[in-house]
């Protein structure tokens, strides 16, 4: 051959660049692996290299003495192992004569295999896009590392849904339906999106093959027959920059799935994009008890820290913290004595399904208490992000997250005494000491201001009302406010005792037990309840007594604290000055002649109807009193009206339609609604027949079932709206109102709505939200029907009293409009309560009607 060239050695350099592109294309799948060869891993150098040398199948080094089979990028990045067991230097690789490959240790024990025995394997490639391939006769591939990944996927896989990538306890699936979805320990799904519903309505449905794919540029892509164009899931956040870069989608061992890119030759890697964004959101990323949080405020980019909950816990292994935490104290060896470790801004993670026996909707400190005494319960999480959603923890596995921004709330159960971290310890841990001090000069500096302030106010404060009688009532709210914190406070029985000056001063005796008044060591004014006829155990005591103390209402009695010692059950009610309503109404009865003005009546019945609209329509665990009257309406020194006696008889758990177990009926003649006698379900609305007939005794100030020769010997109620008809207002009105300035609209709103609310059928009434409107003036009221059963004269003057001696604080399933149906299992307290109440259903008064 001969050649007229100006320049021999371009032509050499075409030559061979000639060459090797041939080769290049004519090798790429046939670089054989033989049967028989092998890799040793006392050996690093020997290796099995892809055509183009970008991929090579060697021993790759896990740790001193410790080696693993892998496929690694050039400059030794990973992309496959043999397994995930590592082994010791004396072990071999080999491509067994029977065409299986095999990780063999030192001692010829079997740690891998491809199990490809009887396929006619012929011989192993790898190829240059990281794929090795057991090939049969005539080049078809028996077995390949792309389709029995590890935890990588690379460009140019397939990974389909029969696929799953691992690593430790967390494992990668692609399902059927698009998504992707992380699992801890095959059971918890943490992670569960995919495509967005724009792409395509299928979302929910399942497609038919989908592919994920990770294309060389950064796109991570799901296609399938049903789609036109693949859907994209993400992007990596080098899209298409640079050349001759790996990218690849690996499941770490932090529970992670992240693409990273890695440049050739250069053995390191750079995380590009991550499924979960949070990694203290990956369940188990500090073990079980472990808390997750970060250094520093906001550096969310570094990696977490994982902390104990506190120095009652140890961790299991010092050099892992990653391997969680075990309590020092176990809580079986202090029963009765553990208490709850609060932990602010922390959240135990809590993915669906999660089991509804621990779900609930109660307020912080019910939530608290509801584990304590739940002995299955380890620790429970509030949500403070107004969903009021508590979740009870069990032994299995407790994952904690802190972040100062989560508004949540976490307890941990642990032998008292409580040792908390020192303050901000994930925080501060390596932060420098002096930012520290700055913070405590800072508070310091602030806190003692704060106290010259107040001493300064407090005694300018004192020096001129010390003389007004106001001063000692005063003095009392402010000592209160100790107990306003939210926590009931728990009473021994002897405290009571001291307070009450051994139960000497009776207020009364309401309808579950009689009422002292007490002086609270911080000379707080107390009336303390003597519950009687409790049969119910401790706990579900307990569990009441949280959820009548989260419901906070200004037109609702406030409980200070409790009592449960043995038989005794009392409740420490804050003390209201002005008695009860019935003293001020039917004063002449008595002749004590303390009488309300027309002004004082409307606010207390506008008072009351917003408490107790609040019970109904707006507290989490919906309460229908059941026992509404004027001794249970009391009036503070403002005679503002407080609902008292809520939550006593009844709380409605208006998931549990089917078991209406009415284990007491409760109530008093006059004041119940007909449906207590027709074995009717109780609602919400029975209370507002009982509102309706205080609420005509307000106005008229007279008992609503009174007979006499003036009301033509009819009840007071059923001449009342015989007179109303008639036009004759003015005779209703209670006659010593007469020389007062009466607003005549106003009696007018209260009349009607009262007949409004004592209708017969539940269903006319109005809500008891509706009622505060009308009363406002803010609804048109339109003119009320004759309430039914008036006209027959059967019903309000029966006289009911149906169970002075079953449970006062029972409770019972009601339907009841749910005042926020957010979830199925809307549940808490109430729902506990319930399971007991089916327990005891064939004792009590069964009701079995279905619900309208
Ligand atoms: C592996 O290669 C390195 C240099 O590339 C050499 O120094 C070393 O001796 C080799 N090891 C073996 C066991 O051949
Ligand atoms: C392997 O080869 C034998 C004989 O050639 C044949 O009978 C058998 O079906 C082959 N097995 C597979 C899995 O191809
Ligand atoms: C190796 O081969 C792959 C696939 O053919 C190709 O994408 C890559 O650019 C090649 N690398 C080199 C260095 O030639
Ligand atoms: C991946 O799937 C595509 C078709 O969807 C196919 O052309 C390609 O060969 C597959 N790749 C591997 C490595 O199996
Ligand atoms: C993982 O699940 C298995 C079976 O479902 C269970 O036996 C095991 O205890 C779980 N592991 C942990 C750490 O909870
Ligand atoms: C798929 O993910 C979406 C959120 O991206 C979720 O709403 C949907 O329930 C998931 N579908 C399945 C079948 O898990
Ligand atoms: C859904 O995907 C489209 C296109 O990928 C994107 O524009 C849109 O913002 C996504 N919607 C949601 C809710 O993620
Ligand atoms: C989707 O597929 C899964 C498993 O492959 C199956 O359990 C599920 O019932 C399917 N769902 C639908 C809507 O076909
Ligand atoms: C959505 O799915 C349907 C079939 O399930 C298919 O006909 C349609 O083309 C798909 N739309 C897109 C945007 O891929
Ligand atoms: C942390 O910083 C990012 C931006 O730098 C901001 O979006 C985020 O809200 C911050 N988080 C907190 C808890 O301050």
């Amino acid at each position: 051959m001969t050649l007229n060239s100006s320049s021999s050695s371009s032509l050499s350099l075409l030559l061979l660049l000639l060459s090797l592109s041939v080769s290049l294309n004519f090798i790429s799948s046939f670089a054989d692996i033989s049967l028989g060869s092998s890799l040793s891993a006392s050996n690093l150098n020997q290796s099995w290299p892809s055509p183009n040398s970008t991929f090579s199948l060697s021993f790759i080094q896990r740790s001193r003495n410790s080696f693993i089979p892998a496929i690694t990028y050039s400059g030794g990045v990973p992309i496959w192992t043999a397994g995930s067991t590592p082994v010791d230097s004396s072990a071999s690789f080999q491509l067994h004569s029977s065409g299986t490959l095999r990780l063999i240790s030192g001692s010829g024990a079997i740690i891998w295999d491809s199990n490809t025995q009887r396929l006619n394997v012929t011989s192993a490639s790898l190829d240059d896009s990281g794929n090795l391939v057991l090939l049969k006769n005539g080049g078809v591939s028996a077995w390949s590392s792309f389709d029995n990944p590890t935890d990588t996927i690379v460009p140019s896989q397939n990974f389909t849904s029969d696929k799953t990538l691992r690593s430790g306890y967390y494992s990668f699936t692609l399902l059927k339906s698009g998504n992707l979805s992380l699992k801890w320990n095959d059971s918890v799904v943490y992670f569960n999106q995919g495509l967005n519903s724009t792409i395509n309505s299928t979302v929910n449905s399942n497609l038919t093959s989908p592919i994920l794919r990770l294309q060389p540029v950064g796109i991570l892509s799901i296609s399938d027959v049903s789609f036109n164009t693949a859907a994209i899931i993400a992007y990596s956040s080098d899209y298409a920059e640079g050349s001759d870069i790996l990218r690849f989608l690996s499941l770490g061992s932090d529970g992670n799935l992240r693409i990273f890119s890695s440049a050739r030759g250069s053995g390191s890697t750079t995380r590009r994009w991550a499924a979960v964004t949070d990694q203290c959101e990956v369940f188990g990323y500090c073990g079980n008890m472990g808390i997750c949080g970060y250094n520093g405020y906001n550096d969310s980019s570094s990696d977490p820290l994982c902390e104990c909950p506190s120095q009652n816990f140890e961790f299991i292994d010092q050099n892992d913290r990653r391997k969680g935490c075990r309590r020092k104290v176990e809580i079986d060896s202090c029963p009765g004595s553990a208490t709850m470790l609060e932990l602010p801004h922390t959240k135990f993670l809590t993915f669906q399904p999660e089991l509804s026996s621990q779900v609930f909707f109660v307020g912080i400190s019910a939530c608290r208490l509801n584990c304590l005494v739940t002995g299955s319960c380890v620790a429970s999480t509030s949500l403070s992000d107004g969903t009021g959603l508590c979740y009870l923890k069990t032994p299995d596995f407790v994952s904690g997250f802190q972040n100062p921004a989560l508004p949540s709330t976490s307890y941990v159960k642990v032998c008292g005494p409580v040792l908390p971290n020192p303050s901000g310890s994930l925080q501060a841990e390596e932060k420098s000491k002096s930012w520290r001090l700055k913070a405590w000069i800072v508070v310091v500096a602030v806190l003692a201001t704060l106290m010259v302030l107040v001493v300064l106010e407090g005694g300018l404060w004192y020096w001129c009302c010390r003389n007004s009688p106001k001063f000692v009532s005063l003095s009392a709210q402010y000592a209160l406010l100790e107990y306003a914190s939210g926590a009931p406070v728990q009473f021994s029985y002897k405290e009571l005792q001291r307070s009450t000056k051994g139960f000497k001063d009776k207020l009364g005796a309401g309808g579950f037990g009689a009422v002292y008044r007490g002086v609270l060591a911080n000379r707080t004014v107390v009336a303390v309840k003597q519950l009687e006829g409790i049969e119910q155990g401790e706990k579900q005591f307990r569990m009441e007594v949280a959820t009548i103390s989260s419901t906070h209402h200004l037109n609702l009695v406030r409980l200070v604290g409790f009592c449960s010692e043995g038989k005794h059950r009392l409740l420490v009610y804050e003390f209201m000055k002005n008695g009860s309503l019935d003293n001020f109404l039917f004063a002449n009865e008595e002749g004590s002649g303390k009488l309300l003005n027309w002004q004082s009546r409307f606010n207390i019945a506008l008072g009351t109807a917003r408490g107790i609209t609040y019970l109904h329509e707006e507290c989490r665990d919906c309460i229908v009193h059941c026992d509404i009257k004027p001794e249970n309406i009391l009036l503070d020194e403002n005679y503002n009206a407080k609902v008292s006696d809520f939550g006593l008889a009844k709380l409605i758990n208006p998931k549990d339609h089917r078991h209406r177990t009415l284990t007491s009926v409760r109530g008093t003649r006059g004041y119940l609604a007909p449906e207590w006698l027709a074995n009717l379900p109780i609602t919400s609305k029975s209370d507002v027949y009982s509102y309706g007939m205080v609420l005509l005794e307000i106005v008229s100030g007279r008992r609503n079932f009174e007979v006499s020769q003036e009301t033509n010997r009819k009840k007071f109620s059923l001449w009342a709206y015989e007179e109303f008809e008639k036009g004759n207002v003015k005779g209703i009105v209670d006659k010593s109102l007469a020389g007062e300035d009466v607003d005549i609209e106003q009696v007018m709103r209260a009349m009607q709505v009262s007949f409004w609310c004592i209708q017969e059928q539940p269903s006319q009434r109005p809500m008891m939200g509706k009622v505060v409107q009308m009363l406002e003036g803010i609804t048109e009221i339109e003119k009320p029907p004759a309430p039914k059963a008036l006209t027959e004269g059967s019903v309000g003057g029966t006289s009911v009293n149906m169970s002075s001696s079953t449970s006062a604080l029972s409770t019972f399933a009601a339907s009841a409009p749910a005042p926020s149906s957010s979830s199925s299992t809307h549940t808490g307290v109430s729902a506990l309560a319930s399971d007991r109440n089916i327990e005891r259903a064939s004792s009590s008064l069964l009701r079995s009607s279905s619900p309208n």
